[in-house]
């Protein structure tokens, strides 16, 4: 996992400095026989990768392709007796039982169920009192982001409908402290969400060093202002039930 995260060539370099604080954030925990569910799985890394830390996990998608594809790595990587998958919405987590879950992780994932009326409350229900939501998630409180990813999106013409309507921000994260004994916000990327303007040139040595005096930038900036650590393009969320 950390040599994919630091792999310029692959996709998920761009998100590696929150990635690598989720992967820090899941080694410090005991996964070993935790029951843990993969939400809005995607292809799985993350699920797979905690299955291989011990834990028992459940790979929930909209899409019946994730979650095969999901059990299929699960397989190959020797973990596929303690995977389990469902091929569902996440408005409707009757398949799993009240307070079944140890931890539940969403990766780029909260920001496409939230806008289900169910979604929010079947999440919480199923997280056991003293357990952990844990969020990766791009943070929306910064108007100059907004508009600069609202201008990507006309520019490259995507559609209206690309469930991505809801962004991570203070409402959202209000929402959480209301039903969560404690939040915990770790944000990162301010400047360094220049990042996007030279995603696919990752491989290229000049774009590695702009990204890393940006990071370089970003430390120095918020050590000395903590208040602009909610202007950051991404978060990680840790939400103890
Ligand atoms: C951006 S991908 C993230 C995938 C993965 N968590 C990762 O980090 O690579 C969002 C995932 O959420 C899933 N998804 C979207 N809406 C959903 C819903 N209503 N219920 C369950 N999954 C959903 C999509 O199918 C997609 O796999």
């Amino acid at each position: 996992m950390a040599r994919t995260l630091s792999d310029p060539t692959q996709p998920v370099f761009e998100r590696s400095r929150l990635y690598t604080q989720i992967l820090h954030f899941l080694l410090a925990q005991n996964l070993n026989d935790k029951r843990v569910l993969d939400y809005g799985c995607g292809p799985a890394d993350w699920g797979v990768f905690m299955a291989t830390e011990g834990a028992s996990v459940a790979l929930l998608d909209l899409s019946p392709a994730a979650v095969e594809l999901g059990l299929r790595r699960a397989h190959a990587s020797g973990v596929g007796g303690s995977v389990q998958g469902f091929a569902r919405d996440a408005s409707d987590l009757s398949c799993f039982r009240r307070h079944e879950f140890d931890l539940v992780f969403a990766s780029a994932a909260l920001h496409h169920t939230l806008k289900y009326p169910n979604a929010f409350d079947e999440l919480v229900r199923i997280i056991r009192p003293g357990g952990t939501l844990l969020l990766a998630e791009t943070y929306n409180n910064n108007p100059l982001l907004g508009l600069a990813r609202k201008l990507r999106a006309n520019l490259e013409g995507e559609q209206e409908e690309q469930g991505e309507e809801i962004i991570l921000g203070d409402r959202e994260i209000g929402q959480l402290r209301r039903v969560f004994r404690k939040v915990e916000l770790c944000e990162v990327n301010l400047l360094a969400m220049g990042k996007r303007l030279l995603r696919g040139q990752f491989h290229r040595p000049l774009a590695r060093v702009l990204l890393r005096t940006l990071e370089a930038v970003d430390r120095a900036l918020l050590a000395a202002a903590p208040g602009l650590k909610r202007y950051c393009g991404e978060v990680m969320v840790i939400a103890e039930r």
